[in-house]
């Protein structure tokens, strides 16, 4: 098995798919996947145009659809939910489709959507990403954080760190040769710093000041818990994620 980092879906390349590709938005999009799937959701589609998804959502029956939409970490007019994992209790998402658009991390999964298996991982559901790839053990593995337009973010690489640690202690392998490129040692390295701090760490983030500024500590400190979920969001079809 061979990983591979990269920071955002603008660094992620385009000519070549991986085996197994991962993507990570752990403020929030993937967090809040992993939630609404363990929480009971049928699936989660996700857009990156709004238009879209609103014309695709209404041809769900009104009982069975949700329409989640974030822009600048808030929830997008109209929209029955913003990107809070916090509101994908059973209550509100039990059996239904969420039809979802966020700023970063849908594209990611976009960027990553023709491999052979797409998976999404966030901190809180680390141990069922381990998990998978240690039975699996895929040749090639990509894990593409979602990042802030463009740049990079500290929680989605500290997340792939999160996932690269456990994975070599798991099947003993050294980090020489896992890493496919520099950035899974510099993953795994901000990992180690800060796997004792990890709501700390995301006081640092960009993303997670935005965050505070709109009032979510809660979420913070939600999304910055390890494997709490036993679940694995997987593309069924293109854009559509079910728990596998
Ligand atoms: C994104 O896709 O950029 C995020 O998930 C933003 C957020 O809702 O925190």
């Amino acid at each position: 098995m061979k990983l591979f980092v990269y920071h955002t879906p603008e660094l992620t390349p385009t000519d070549t798919v991986p085996e197994c590709a991962i993507a990570v938005d752990v403020l929030r999009a993937t967090t809040t996947m992993a939630t609404v799937l363990a929480s009971g959701g049928e699936a989660v589609q996700v857009f990156s145009d709004l238009d879209k998804l609103i014309q695709v959502s209404e041809s769900w029956s009104r009982e069975k659809r949700l329409k989640v939409g974030e822009r600048g970490g808030a929830k997008v007019p109209g929209f029955d939910l913003g990107n809070s994992p916090l509101s994908c209790t059973p209550e509100i998402v039990q059996g239904k489709r969420l039809f979802m658009s966020t700023t970063n991390g849908t594209r990611a999964l976009q960027c990553i959507q023709n491999s052979k298996v797409v998976i999404t991982g966030a901190l809180i559901n680390r141990a069922a990403v381990v998990k998978y790839l240690v039975q699996h053990k895929p040749e090639t593995v990509w894990i593409v954080g979602s990042g802030w337009e463009g740049s990079y973010s500290l929680e989605d690489t500290v997340c792939a760190g999160a996932i690269i640690h456990s994975l070599a202690q798991e099947i003993q392998m050294s980090l020489d040769k896992l890493a496919g490129n520099d950035e899974v040692i510099s993953a795994v390295a901000l990992y180690s710093q800060w796997q004792n701090d990890l709501l700390g760490l995301m006081h640092h983030a960009s993303h997670g000041k935005r965050l505070l500024r709109l009032e979510c500590h809660e979420d913070l400190k939600y999304c910055s818990q390890t494997d709490i979920l036993d679940v694995l969001p997987m593309q069924q079809e293109i854009g559509v994620l079910k728990k596998s």
